[in-house]
C-alpha cells in the first residue's frame, strides 16, 4: 500500500470538520439529504432523471442491461454530444452566452460563444467528412491547451468519429503506439504549443510518430500563431498534411449531428496499467454525458452567473469530463489556459483567476503544493473574492495542503470537494456535495448518489481497511479495453465477482467516509499522472546498456510520488553519470517527459526472491530510505546491504 500505517493513522485522527457554509446550504444544486436514500433505494430512476434533462432524438426503453462486467446503459437512446453541448444552448436562445475564454501561456487571448463555438465545430465536423472520416472512424487529437482542441473533440462526436486524444507531454513512440492501437485515421496537431516560455515542438513530434503509424492517412496542423509560427515553421507534407486554418477557410458551418446510440463509442482514451502496455479505455455516449452532467452540475454546485475554471490538461481524463464534456452540456462559461502556472511568474493562476472572476477552481493536490512551496504572497497579490467552490483531483490530498487550500486560496469561505474518480469510471464517483456534505481534510467523503462504493478485503469481505470496491455499474463506466476484452475482464473484475476493482487502497472512518490511501498495484501516480512501473522499465532495458531495470514509486514533497529506478548495465558498460543523464532521457524520448526517473540507481544485481522475481517492497524501502523488513527470502540477503549503500551515495 503506498502509505505506512503510521501516516494513515495520523489521517483517521484527522477532527477538523467543515460544515457546508450556509449560503451553500440555501441555494446549492443538491440541498436536499433525501437524495442519498432516493438515489440508493432505485438507482436507474435516478439516473433516468439526469439523463432525461439532456436532449434524445429518441428516448430509450431500458435503462440498464447489466450482464456483469458489461453494462449498457439507455438501451434504444438516441442523442449527440456536441449538439448537446452546444445546439441545445443556442436553441434556447442562449447563443450569446459565453462558452469559452482561452487565455495562451504568452498572454494572447480568445473568446467564443455558444454561438460561435457552435459554428466553428460544425465546420470543423465537414473537415473531418471531407477527409474522409466516418462514423466510428478513429481520430487521433495531439494538441497543445487552445480552443481547437476542444473543438476537434466535439467536432468528432458531431460525426460519430471516436477520438483518442494524447497528452501533448508524451514521445512520438508514445503517439504512435495510440495511432496504432486505435487504427486512426486522421490526426489533428498543431505546429507547437507553449511550455514555461518554451515550445513544444508538437507537428515535429507526429511526424517522427508518422513513420510508424501507417493507418493514418491525413494530418490536420493547427497554427498556434503569434511568434511560434516564424520560430517553427511547420513541415508540411504535400497531399497528407493540411492546415487547419485553410481548410477551415472553405468549410460550411451547417452540419447535421449524427444521431448515435446511447452505447456508441465515444472516445478512447489511454492510461497505464500495470504491463509496458497502455489501456484504451472505451467510454460511449449516453452514460457517459448523463453521468458528467449530473457530476458537473451537483458537485460543482454550477449556478448561471459561475465561471468555471478547471487546470486540467484535455489530454487527461479530466480535461475530458470536467473541461470540455461537462461543462459544455451544462451551459457553463469555462476558462482554458494554455500553459505553466509559473510562466511569466508564480501568480499566474491567480492573475488569471482575478482577470476572469472565476468562480469555481479545480485543480490538482501537486499543484496545490507546489503553490505552497512557493509562498503566500503570490496568491495574495490578487483578488481571489471571486472564488467561491474549490475543487482538487487527481491523487489523496494531504490534510496540511488541504488546510493550505481552504485558507489562502478559499479565505475559509469556500467549500472544498475532494473527487475521487478515474480515467476507468469517466465522472467523479466519490466526492462532497458542496450544499450538504461535512467536510474532513484528506477524505473524498461518500459515494455520488446512485454510486455504491466500499471496501473489501483481498477474498471479498467487508473490512474498515483494505481495497475500495465498487459494487454496482454506473453509466459513466469504461465499457472495455480497446480490442481487448480479456485485459478489460482481468483488470478490473477478476478480483471479485461482479465488483468492480479500481486498484486503490481505502480506509472508512466511523461516519463511512471513505479516505484514498493510493495505488495497490504497480501504477504510479507522478503529480496525479498515471505512470505504469513496467512502461518505465521497458524504456529503461530497451537502452543497449541496460540489462535489467526495476522501477518503484518513492514519496515526494510536491509530486506525491517520484520514480526511481535500479538498473542493471551490461558487462563492460561503467555506470557513469553520463549514462544515468542519458538513460532519464532515454524514457524522456520513449514515453515523454512526464516518466522520466528522479532518480537512477546502478547495482550489479537486483533483490530477487529464490524464484527469481524482483522485490519490489525492499526497493520502495530502500529507495525512501526505511529500514528493510524481512530479507530472507531472498536469494541473496547480502545485495540489500549493497543496494542502501550506493542508494544513500546517489542521494547525497
Ligand atoms: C487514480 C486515477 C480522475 C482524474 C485524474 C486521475 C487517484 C484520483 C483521487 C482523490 C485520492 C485519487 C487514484 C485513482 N485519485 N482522484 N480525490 N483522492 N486518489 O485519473 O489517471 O485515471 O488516475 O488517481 O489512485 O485510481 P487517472
Amino acid at each position: 500500500m503506498a502509505q505506512d500505517t503510521g501516516a494513515l493513522d495520523d489521517l483517521l485522527r484527522e477532527d477538523r470538520r467543515f460544515p457546508p457554509p450556509g449560503s451553500f446550504v440555501a441555494s446549492a444544486v443538491v440541498r436536499d439529504p433525501g437524495v442519498y436514500e432516493r438515489a440508493a433505494a432505485d438507482p436507474e430512476a435516478y439516473w433516468a432523471e439526469w439523463a432525461s434533462k439532456l436532449d434524445w432524438f429518441e428516448p430509450w426503453h431500458t435503462v440498464l442491461e447489466w450482464n456483469p462486467p458489461y453494462a449498457k446503459w439507455f438501451l434504444g437512446g438516441k442523442l449527440n454530444v456536441s449538439h448537446n453541448c452546444l445546439d441545445r444552448h443556442v436553441e434556447a436562445g442562449r447563443g450569446a452566452r459565453t462558452a469559452l475564454i482561452w487565455e495562451g501561456e504568452p498572454g494572447d487571448t480568445k473568446t467564443y460563444t455558444y454561438a460561435e463555438l457552435h459554428a466553428e465545430v460544425c465546420a470543423f465536423a465537414n473537415v473531418l467528412r471531407g477527409l474522409g472520416v466516418e462514423r466510428g472512424d478513429r481520430v487521433t487529437i495531439y494538441l497543445p491547451m487552445i480552443p481547437e482542441a476542444a473543438v476537434a473533440m466535439l467536432a468528432c462526436t458531431r460525426i460519430g468519429a471516436v477520438h483518442s486524444v494524447v497528452f501533448g507531454g508524451f514521445s512520438p513512440d508514445s503517439l504512435a503506439d495510440r495511432n496504432n492501437d486505435a487504427s486512426s485515421k486522421v490526426l489533428i496537431t498543431a505546429d507547437g504549443g507553449w511550455r514555461r516560455g518554451g515550445i513544444v515542438p508538437l507537428k515535429a513530434n507526429a511526424d517522427e510518430s508518422l513513420k510508424t503509424s501507417p493507418t493514418v492517412e491525413h494530418v490536420v496542423v493547427v497554427r498556434r500563431g503569434g511568434t511560434l509560427s516564424e520560430q517553427t515553421p511547420a513541415d508540411m507534407r504535400e497531399g497528407r498534411d493540411h492546415w487547419y486554418h485553410e481548410l477551415m477557410a472553405d468549410a460550411s458551418s451547417d452540419c447535421a449531428a449524427e444521431w448515435m446510440d446511447a452505447e456508441d463509442n465515444l472516445f478512447i482514451l489511454y492510461t497505464s496499467g500495470t504491463t509496458g502496455k497502455p489501456k484504451g479505455v472505451v467510454h460511449t455516449t449516453g452514460g457517459y454525458l448523463t453521468q458528467v452532467c449530473a457530476t458537473t452540475r451537483a458537485v460543482f454546485d454550477l449556478h448561471d452567473d459561475d465561471v468555471y475554471w478547471c487546470t486540467a490538461d484535455v489530454g487527461w481524463i479530466t480535461g475530458h469530463s470536467y473541461i470540455v464534456y461537462g461543462p459544455l452540456a451544462n451551459c457553463a462559461q469555462i476558462v482554458m489556459y494554455e500553459g505553466a502556472p509559473d510562466t511569466p511568474d508564480r501568480g499566474r493562476f491567480w492573475q488569471i483567476c482575478e482577470k476572469y472572476g472565476v468562480t469555481i477552481f479545480y485543480t490538482a493536490p501537486t499543484a496545490i503544493r507546489a503553490f505552497m512551496r512557493w509562498g503566500d504572497e503570490w496568491p495574495a497579490k490578487s483578488d481571489l473574492s471571486s472564488l467561491r467552490l474549490l475543487g482538487t483531483v487527481g491523487e489523496p490530498i494531504n490534510p496540511e495542503a488541504w488546510m493550505w487550500y481552504h485558507q489562502v486560496i478559499g479565505h475559509e469561505r469556500c467549500p472544498i470537494v475532494d473527487t475521487w474518480w478515474q480515467t476507468e469510471t469517466g465522472a467523479i464517483m466519490i466526492t462532497p456535495l458542496p450544499g450538504l456534505t461535512e467536510t474532513k481534510p484528506g477524505t473524498a467523503t461518500l459515494p455520488f448518489p446512485g454510486i455504491q462504493a466500499t471496501i473489501l478485503t483481498n477474498d471479498g469481505k467487508e473490512a474498515r481497511a483494505g481495497l475500495l470496491a465498487i459494487t454496482t455499474p454506473w453509466p459513466s463506466m469504461l465499457r472495455t479495453v480497446w480490442g481487448d476484452d480479456r485485459r478489460f475482464r482481468e483488470t478490473y473484475w477478476s478480483k471479485w465477482k461482479d465488483i468492480y476493482f479500481p486498484g486503490d487502497g481505502a480506509k472508512m472512518d466511523d461516519d463511512g467516509y471513505l479516505w484514498i490511501l493510493g495505488r495497490v498495484d504497480d501504477v504510479l501516480n507522478v503529480a496525479g499522472h498515471r505512470i505504469g512501473t513496467m512502461e518505465v522499465e521497458s524504456a529503461l532495458v530497451d537502452h543497449q546498456a541496460v540489462v535489467e531495470a526495476a522501477v518503484v514509486g518513492k514519496k515526494h514533497d510536491i509530486k506525491g510520488e517520484a520514480i526511481a529506478a535500479f538498473v542493471t548495465t551490461r558487462e563492460g558498460v561503467e555506470p557513469t553519470d553520463a549514462l544515468n543523464a542519458e538513460l532519464r532521457d532515454h524514457v524522456g524520448r520513449k514515453i515523454g517527459a512526464i516518466a522520466k526517473p528522479e532518480v537512477i540507481v546502478f547495482t550489479a544485481e537486483l533483490p530477487k526472491t529464490r524464484s527469481g522475481k524482483i522485490m519490489r517492497r525492499l526497493l520502495r524501502d530502500i529507495a525512501e530510505g526505511r529500514a528493510v523488513g524481512d530479507t530472507t527470502t531472498l536469494a541473496d540477503p547480502a545485495v540489500v546491504r549493497r543496494l542502501q549503500q550506493m542508494h544513500e551515495a546517489e542521494e547525497g
